[in-house]
């Protein structure tokens, strides 16, 4: 019998594939006694285990409906809910037909690829940008445009000669893709000014944009700017959002939103990859949703990671070195720090020996970059943890220093 041949069986894809960096983290951050800032998890002790437990009554309701196929677009009292809830973030009630039901915002931008990405087209990201986004668009073939963010986020200005370049070289670049609130990893938000100069630029070059939107609901101080989406009027963006973060992310729940010929395209992409999300957990969704839990359910999440939040902030300021550089966000889940002149893939290594966990800044950059940076996420640990993580990071920069 022949041996197989692996290597000669894989697609071309499947060789390139490269691991998620933060899945791979994950068996380190479970080693007993580490404290995690890794993950960008919630808090389970915060899950609305009872509410949720409750809204299986649809199940009793609605039961030979839910428990069989459903319409790849998504279950329609679900989406009906969502227009009318996110009709003040979006600027108006968006039509069925503008959105899609996906496992997850990580499947909408999946789908969103597949409609749209060629091997070698190129989209533009930000510097730093969500590891999930890189992943999922190299492995649909996209090649990657940096754009460096600051405090305001996305450096908007950088983008119109990194444009023309590509379009000199020949390189077709398809979307824009910006977290706009409470940045994955950065936590800026995407200033209204930025936002508006965005459109004009993506206008101006003839491509869209795919504003991927998580954190939004989790502000915790301040006034949100409007919406990408809710600022255009050419049909030229693409809006994501997920009940992972406001809800929990166990549901794989999310939705995407756009003009409905882009929508229909990924409804054809999604009958042949799940052919649709799991109509129990979007009828559980909508029940828990329409009961009005949803809405009392936000601003005691707001509270509680916004306590958080502070007790990261206080504990960075006792604990770490002053030349270490961050900035508190005003929402979301993460920090994202600076710490000059040490490599944190190996101050990664010494941090879980003292027994805290973080995500590596390279994690974070598309074509290379971040060697000094890394992410730390506050919602998962206790408030005791926060102290101690922060303490025992410190004491790993200073095993880093005194080598
Ligand atoms: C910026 C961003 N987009 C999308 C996702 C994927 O979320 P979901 O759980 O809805 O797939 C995440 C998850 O952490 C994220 O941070």
């Amino acid at each position: 019998m022949n041996e197989i041949n692996w290597d000669g069986l894989f697609s071309d894809q499947a060789k390139n594939m490269i691991p998620s960096p933060i899945r791979e983290l994950l068996p380190y951050t479970k080693k007993p006694g580490v404290i995690s800032f890794a993950g960008g998890n919630p808090d389970p002790l915060i899950f609305p285990v009872a509410e949720f437990a409750a809204a299986s009554v649809v199940l009793g309701r609605r039961g030979m409906e839910v428990l069989q196929y459903g319409a790849t677009e998504g279950y329609e009292p679900l989406k009906t809910f969502i227009s009318n809830w996110m009709a003040p973030r979006m600027g108006r009630v968006t039509g069925l037909d503008e959105m899609l039901i996906t496992t997850g915002s990580q499947q909408g931008m999946d789908l969103l690829c597949a409609t749209l990405i060629n091997p070698g087209d190129a989209i533009v990201v930000e510097d730093p940008t969500y590891p999930g986004a890189i992943h999922t668009m190299r492995n649909r073939g996209a090649r990657f445009i940096t754009i460096p963010c600051d405090s305001e986020g996305m450096m908007v200005d950088l983008l119109p000669a990194k444009l023309k370049a590509a379009h000199d070289d020949g390189i077709s670049v398809k979307f824009i893709y910006t977290i706009v609130n409470f940045q994955n990893p950065s936590g800026a938000v995407l200033s209204a000014r930025r936002r508006k100069k965005l459109l004009e630029i993506a206008s101006e070059f003839g491509i869209l944009i795919f504003e991927d939107d998580p954190y939004g609901h989790l502000r915790f101080e301040g006034e949100d700017e409007p919406s990408i989406f809710s600022m255009d009027t050419s049909a030229r963006v693409v809006y994501a959002c997920s009940f992972s973060k406001i809800l929990a992310p166990g549901v794989r729940v999310a939705w995407i939103a756009g003009d409905p010929r882009i929508i229909r395209k990924m409804v054809l992409v999604k009958q042949g990859v799940d052919m649709c999300t799991s109509v129990v957990a979007q009828a559980l969704v909508t029940q828990y949703c329409e009961e009005g839990h949803l809405d009392g359910f936000l601003p005691k999440i707001i509270k509680h990671y916004s306590k958080k939040c502070e007790g990261m902030a206080e504990a960075f300021m006792k604990h770490l070195p002053p030349d270490v550089e961050y900035k508190a966000p005003k929402g979301g889940f993460f920090f994202w720090l600076r710490v000059p002149g040490i490599d944190t893939k190996e101050l990664f290594l010494k941090a879980v020996e003292r027994g805290v966990a973080f995500v590596n800044g390279p994690a974070f950059f598309a074509n290379g970059g971040g060697g000094d940076c890394l992410r730390t996420c506050f919602t998962f640990a206790s408030q005791s943890d926060l102290d101690e993580g922060a303490a025992r990071l410190a004491l790993a920069i200073k095993d880093m220093r005194s080598k």
